[in-house]
Order: structure tokens, then sequence, then C-alpha cells
């Protein structure tokens, strides 16, 4: 009977036992053969409290983050993640397979991520409540479990021990480590850390606790974040609260930002729900933190600076500079403009200003000079004429030149000094132009129609030599479609067929513009991420079209650089001669200068001395010369950046064996070469000073070198009226209604003497384009006061 008892009673015993231990069996214990899977609704195993959960999340559209998080909260906080630098597929499945192992597979099968289990084998896994995931075996004891592989946070109850580490995420949304590391080293000591993204070295300890050494990091029960030895006593209290753990949930967490931060949330919905961070986060401002003297860029991204309001840091870029990537913004900043050239002979000095910007400072590994006992005046100067230098910062008589990329950068009212940073001038103010000038220039690309007439029996020698070479090496071209043909080493042209270039252009449809030997057509490539081009299609009936072909391509091979519209291609089909060009969105200088809306007083600056920068380049600077014989406003194009950029060049010279059919036009375009260069002269660069001369002129005034329609005939002809205007001194009339231009009659003199001086008509007395470029940019004085028996009106 007593047994029976005893029996009924362990039954009854079991009987009330068991619903509550299988509920929580499948709540919290996962055996062998469990598994999840990514989808779509959430999927986890919680703990038996509900606190916390291990399974998939979801990251924006990237894909699923094998996890942990506090499932409790509205806001589901991620505190452990296996695989931030490797999301995987919806279909991936995480499993305690039947051998005891437990790794995430994505959908194909293959191995993602896995625990490393030394010899042993699992019998069962489980969320506890604490935010720890384990792995046990079969008589309990801990196999593996989170707790020893944190992320970026630790959670009450979890320690580190010697050589462990908190990983910062590369930023709030994206998992992958990051920039930032809390560390217990290995000699007990502990540090905050930069890192050497993406390899898992450290560079500089910006927390350091040196002199000290401990055996473990503790987050004890009453929420403190403390450093104590083998034997318990405490080292060093990281971060205390004074908020208790029956009231409130709490988490450290290394940031992205770089700070080590102690977030409460309180349990009660009293009170205002959300995690909040305590004041006593480390370091107390990351922005002046970090040395000085290591690589890496600092708090934020390289050539921003970092400030500090009290709570976050906030990463900012200079005037003149972007964030390369707005959602990225620690990744840093760009320039907006054009860096300075070297080039000496084109100071590029007065392109450029510095903007002062208070108590900023970039210091360290950027100073590459420092000048004691300076004004800054003295900085400023010396900064802009550096090429290298891309800020000055001044401070106490102390002028220091930094180089790019600048880092550390930071912004702290306990610096009494200024960055100077440099900047680009008239780039903002080129840009808003384009919008009113999609109407395409009708004469943009326009035929050589000069010739060379030239006396010079060794020249002409010279150009039949070029041409027989020519012919020889261009002997072996056959079209090849959709190859790159290399034309000469270091180039690759491609090769159309004649079909490609019809459909491209919709049957040689839109005409962008013509000439005696070519007319050019708008076309799309489809082929190439429908890129815009210009193609230019040689008249079939020219006889000696090949040879011009052939020059054209080989001129502007030899010339190939950022200043010239860039030759893309070319079909060499049969009769079917075409040269593929890149598209110039902007059209020429011609349809803005004559066009509805002039651009303003600094765009025509800008534009002008582009264009003799390049014709410096391509009459004195490159290794062949370039006499172009054609320069005016319609063969000037102006690309995306309102750059202005020389096309048509170089045919000229070759177009000689035809002289009889092209006599009409031998004179290059009217009004834009000397009046007597054909008859006599043999053609030398000063060709072009004199058509540069004029266009100047042009630019200054914004009107055409000869305008028939004139109200006033002595007005009639640009350059007879500008030398009367510059004689009598009054320039102004030139300009007139030109605030910006009135305001900077100085240089409206200065261009209006260098103008006359290229229309000088001995071509002796033009300067070189080397001088025009240094008069222009205020490097030579410009001293030449031409005399009118050297000037010559007669058109
Ligand atoms: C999980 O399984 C282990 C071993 O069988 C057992 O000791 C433990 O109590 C179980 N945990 C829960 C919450 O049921
Ligand atoms: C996280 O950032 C890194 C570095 O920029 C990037 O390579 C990675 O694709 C990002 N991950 C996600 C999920 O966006
Ligand atoms: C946790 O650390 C704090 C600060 O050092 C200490 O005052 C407190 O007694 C510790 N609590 C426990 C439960 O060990
Ligand atoms: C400045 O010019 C550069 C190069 O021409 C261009 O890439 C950039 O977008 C321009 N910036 C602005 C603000 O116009």
């Amino acid at each position: 009977m007593a047994l029976q008892l005893s029996y009924l009673l362990s039954l009854l015993f079991l009987i009330l036992l068991l619903p509550h231990s299988t509920t929580a069996q499948t709540s919290s214990n996962q055996s062998l053969g469990s598994s999840l899977t990514a989808q779509e609704k959430d999927s986890y195993w919680a703990s038996p409290s509900g606190d916390f959960a291990f399974g998939f999340q979801q990251i924006g559209k990237g894909g699923y983050l094998l996890a942990i998080w506090s499932n409790k909260l509205p806001e589901k906080t991620i505190v452990w993640s296996a695989n931030g630098d490797n999301l995987v597929p919806r279909g991936s499945k995480v499993e305690l397979t039947k051998d005891g192992k437990f790794v995430l597979n994505d959908p194909a099968g293959l191995e993602i991520w896995k625990v490393d289990l030394v010899r042993s084998v699992v019998a069962y896994a489980a969320m506890l409540d604490t935010g720890n995931f384990v792995l046990a075996s079969q008589d309990s004891s801990l196999l593996w479990q989170s707790f020893d592989h944190p992320t970026d946070t630790m959670l009450p109850s979890q320690t580190m021990s010697q050589g462990s580490k908190l990983v910062a995420c590369y930023s709030e949304m994206n998992y992958s480590n990051g920039r930032f590391q809390f560390q217990l080293k290995s000699d007990g000591s502990l540090a905050l850390q930069t890192r050497a993204y993406p390899t898992d070295y450290s560079y500089a300890d910006y927390w350091p606790e040196k002199n000290i050494s401990g055996f473990k990091v503790v987050f004890n029960q009453s929420g403190s974040i403390i450093l104590i030895t083998k034997n318990g006593s405490i080292v060093k209290s990281i971060l205390s609260n004074p908020s208790s753990m029956q009231d409130f949930y709490q988490r450290a967490i290394m940031e992205y930002d770089g700070v080590l931060r102690h977030y409460v949330y309180p349990k009660s919905s009293l009170m205002p729900r959300s995690w909040s961070y305590l004041p006593n986060f480390i370091p107390s401002n990351i922005c002046n933190s970090i040395p000085i003297d290591m690589c890496g860029s600092g708090a934020c991204g390289y050539n921003s600076y970092c400030m500090f309001d009290g709570q976050r840091p906030k990463c900012q870029c200079p005037d003149g500079y972007t964030f390369i990537d707005p959602e990225d913004v620690m990744k840093g900043c760009k320039q907006n403009f054009l860096s300075q050239s070297c080039d000496e002979a084109l100071p590029e000095s007065d392109l450029f200003y510095l903007k002062s910007m208070l108590n900023t400072d970039w210091p360290g590994m950027t100073d590459y000079e420092s000048f004691p006992e300076q004004n800054e005046d003295w900085c400023r100067t010396a900064c802009l004429g550096d090429c290298f230098c891309a800020a000055a910062v001044y401070e106490n008589r102390i002028c220091w030149k930094k180089k790019a990329p600048l880092p550390n950068g930071r912004i702290d009212s306990s610096f009494k000094g200024k960055a100077l940073i440099k900047i680009r001038k008239d780039n903002s103010t080129l840009k808003p132009l384009g919008a009113d000038l999609k109407k395409k220039d009708q004469s943009t690309v326009i035929l050589i129609v000069s010739v060379l007439l030239s006396s010079s029996v060794f020249l002409n020698l010279l150009f039949l030599l070029a041409v027989f070479l020519l012919v020889f090496r261009f002997k072996y071209w056959k079209p090849k479609a959709h190859k790159p043909y290399p034309v000469m080493p270091g180039m690759n042209l491609r090769s159309y067929t004649y079909e490609e270039l019809t459909e491209a252009t919709n049957g040689f449809r839109e005409e962008l513009g013509r000439g005696a030997f070519a007319k050019v057509y708008n076309g799309v490539l489809e082929s190439e991420d429908r890129k815009l081009v210009a193609v230019k299609r040689l008249n079939d009936m020219v006889r000696d079209g090949d040879l011009e072909f052939k020059a054209e391509v080989s001129a502007i091979d030899r010339t190939n650089h950022r200043n010239l519209v860039q030759l893309l291609g070319f079909c060499n089909e049969g009769q079917h001669r075409l040269l593929v060009y890149e598209f110039m969105s902007n059209g020429s200088i011609a349809s803005i200068l004559f066009g509805g809306s002039r651009p303003n007083w600094h765009q025509r600056i800008q534009i002008a001395l582009g264009t003799a920068k390049r014709l410096f380049y391509l009459l004195e600077e490159c290794s062949t010369q370039i006499i172009h014989c054609d320069i005016k406003p319609q063969n000037i194009l102006l690309d995306d950046s309102f750059i202005a950029r020389i096309s048509d060049f170089g045919l000229a010279k070759l177009l000689k064996t035809d002289q009889t059919r092209t006599t009409t036009s031998i004179r290059g375009t009217k009004g834009y070469v000397a009046p007597k260069w054909f008859r006599h002269m043999p053609v030398t660069a000063k060709v072009d000073v004199y058509s540069f001369g004029v266009l100047l002129l042009e630019l200054i005034c914004c009107r055409k070198s000869f305008e028939v329609e004139a109200q006033d005939e002595d007005r009639m002809i640009l350059a007879d009226w500008a030398y009367d205007c510059f004689k009598e001194r009054k320039l102004d009339l030139l300009v007139e209604n030109d605030e910006e231009a009135l305001d900077d009659v100085k240089r409206v003199e200065n261009y209006v003497m260098i103008a006359i001086w290229c229309i000088q008509e001995d071509p002796s007395l033009r300067p070189t384009m080397k001088k025009v470029v240094q008069m222009m940019v205020g490097a030579v004085e410009v001293s030449f006061l031409p005399g009118p028996s050297s000037f010559s009106s007669s058109l």
C-alpha cells in the first residue's frame, strides 16, 4: 500500500511537473536536428522569459543576420551577431545537426559560419535569459557560449578575458567589423583602439589605461563594468551605473563612432521607453582623443572634421568638399574641384582662394612644412603658391602647410588658431549655366577649312614624310567590330562598322554641324551604356579623304590629352570614313557667347584662360607641335564641367595635296586669321596666337568679331573698335552693362591689351602663347603697348 501510495504520489508529481517542463524544453532547449530558416517572418528561439531571442534578423534589403537581440522591447536591439561581414539570403539555415555540429548554411548548402568545437559533441543548444546563447554537452557542461565571443556589446553577467575585444560595427546599420575596438590586452591593460580597416590590426590606443593590469572585465550584477584581478579585487571601474538592474535593462556597446557607451532601458512602462546612455561614456570627447602621430583618419574620415556637441561626434566636410558617400559620412570627404596644377609654366595660384575656418585644425601627419614667426598674409601666399598645399593652419604666428588627404580634422574652441583650406574659385559659379544651354550649337563642329599654303620647302617636305609614314602605317587598318584596336601603344581606339554607326545616328538623322568635307551627327551607342557621341562623316567624294581621315586620327592620337575632345573610335569601310568623338554636352563657346544667355565675367575669364592653356600646350608643350589653324569659338567645346576643349585640329596640315579645290577657303575662317597670312607667311604658331586674340576680344565683349548689323559703323569690326576704345581709354564701352566686368576694369584693360598684342599684323611682334598665359594669370606684367602703326585693321 505504502508502495502504491508513493507510486501514486510520484505519478501525481510527474503529471504536475510534466506540462511545465515540456513547454520550457521547447522554448529554450533545442535538441539535435533543430534548425531555423531565414524567412520573411521572424524566425527565432526565445529565452524562457522571452527577454532575448536567437535567430535571423533581416538587415535592410542586404540579407539576413544570424543574431541575438532583446526581444521584449519595441525596438529590437541586436547584442550579438555571427555573420555581420557576410549577410545571408532568404532560405539560409542554421542547424544543430544530428551529429552535434552547429552551422549556418546558405540555401545552396554552402557553409557561411560555424561554431568551432574541439572534439566535443553538442547535445543541446539554449538561449538563456541573460542574453547568452549556449551549446552544451549531455552532462550540461558548456561547450560554447556567445558571451565568450562578443561582437560589440557586453551584457550584465558577461565577462571579457585577456585578449578579447569588442569590435565596433562599421556603421549604425552595417554589422561588418568597423573602425574602433575596446580591448583587454593580454598584458592585462585596457585600451580603446583605432583599427586598420578592413584588416584586424589596430593603429593607435586612444584611451589607454597602461599602468594597470587586470584579469577580467566584468559587467557585474549591480550594473557596473569593472576590471578585476584573479582573486576578484577591483582594479578599475570602467563604467559605473547609478541605475539598478531591477528597474533597467542594460548593455555596454563599443559604438561605430568610437565611443564606449553604457545604455539603459527602463523596465517600467511608466517611464519614457527608449535606450538612453549614461553620461560617463569613454572617451569624453572622441574628436580630440585620437593620437595624431599614427596612421588612420582619426575620429572622422579623411578631409572631414569632427565636431563634438557634448553628446555625439559629428563629421562634416569643409567648403569645397562633399561626402564621398552621404550614407557613410565616416568614409570622408572629396574635393569638388580639380586640384591645383603643379605645372610651373601655368601658375594657377590666382584660381584658388583660402577659406578660413576658426578653431579648426588637422593636426599631425600631414604637416610637411612649418614656418615660425610669420604673419597670416605670408602664410596664405605660401600655401596658395604651393601646389602641394591643400590647407594651411595658422596659429600663434606659426604657419603649417598640410598636404592631402587631411586626417584628424576637428573643430575645438580650445584651439585658438585657424585653418585655411584651399578651394578653386569659380567652380561653383560655372555650373548653373548648364541648364539653359541644352540647345546645341549648329556649328559645333566645322571642318577645317584652312589649308597649308606654306612657302617653306622644309615644312612641306616634313609633311610629305609624315603623310608617307601615315599611309604606310594605316595600310594595316582593317575594321574589326567590337574590338579595341591599338593604334599606338597606350591608346585604344575602337573600330566600328558602318552599320553600327548608322544605327547609332539613327540613319544620320540629327545633324550637329557641317563643314566643307564632312558632316557631324548626333549619336547614341546603345552597346556602350547609351553613351552620347558625335559622329563625323567625311564626304565620300573627297578624293583624298583617306588621307585626311588618317591625318586627323593620327593628329588627335598623338596629342590625346584631357584638353582635347577625345576621339573614341573610327570606321573605315569601303568609301565610308567616320570618326567617333565623345559628345560635349555644353556645346561650343559660340553657342554660349552668342546665344541667348551670356556667361558671366568670371566664367568668361575661365574659358579664356582655359583656351589659352590648351593652346599653349598644343603649340609649345606637346611633343609634336600642333598648329590648329582654325581657332574660333565654334571649335572650342565645353565639357560637362565647362572646361574648354579644343576640337578639329591638325587636319589642315595635310590638305595641301589638293590645294586647287580649297583655294576659296584658304583663309581659315574669315575674321580669325591675319589678313595677309595666306599670301606671304609660313605657318607658325603665331597663326593660332592671332586667332586667339580675336577670340579673347569676343569673350571680353560677348560679341562676334564682325557684325554687319552693328548700329554704329565704327563698331562693325570688333578689333578696330576695341583698339579705339583702348586708345581713348574708354574700355567701359566694351563691357557695357556688365557690372562684374566693370568692377574688374584692370583685368578688362589687361585682357584687351593682350588681345591687341596677339592680333599684330607682323607675326614676329605677337607674343608666344606661354607669354599670353603668364600675362593672363598676372605672373608677368602686360608691358607691350601696341602702337597704331603696327596694328592693322584691314580684314
Ligand atoms: C535543458 O536541458 C538540460 C540537460 O538535459 C537540463 O539540465 C536543463 O534543465 C534544460 N533546460 C531547460 C530550461 O529546460
Ligand atoms: C558594410 O560596409 C562595408 C564597407 O563599406 C561594405 O563593403 C558592405 O557591403 C556593407 N554591408 C552592408 C550589408 O551594407
Ligand atoms: C559591482 O561593482 C561595483 C563598482 O565597483 C561595486 O560597488 C558593486 O558592489 C559590485 N556589485 C557586485 C554584485 O559585485
Ligand atoms: C567642380 O569641378 C569639378 C571638376 O571639373 C567637378 O567634378 C565638380 O562637380 C565641380 N563642383 C561644383 C560644386 O561645381
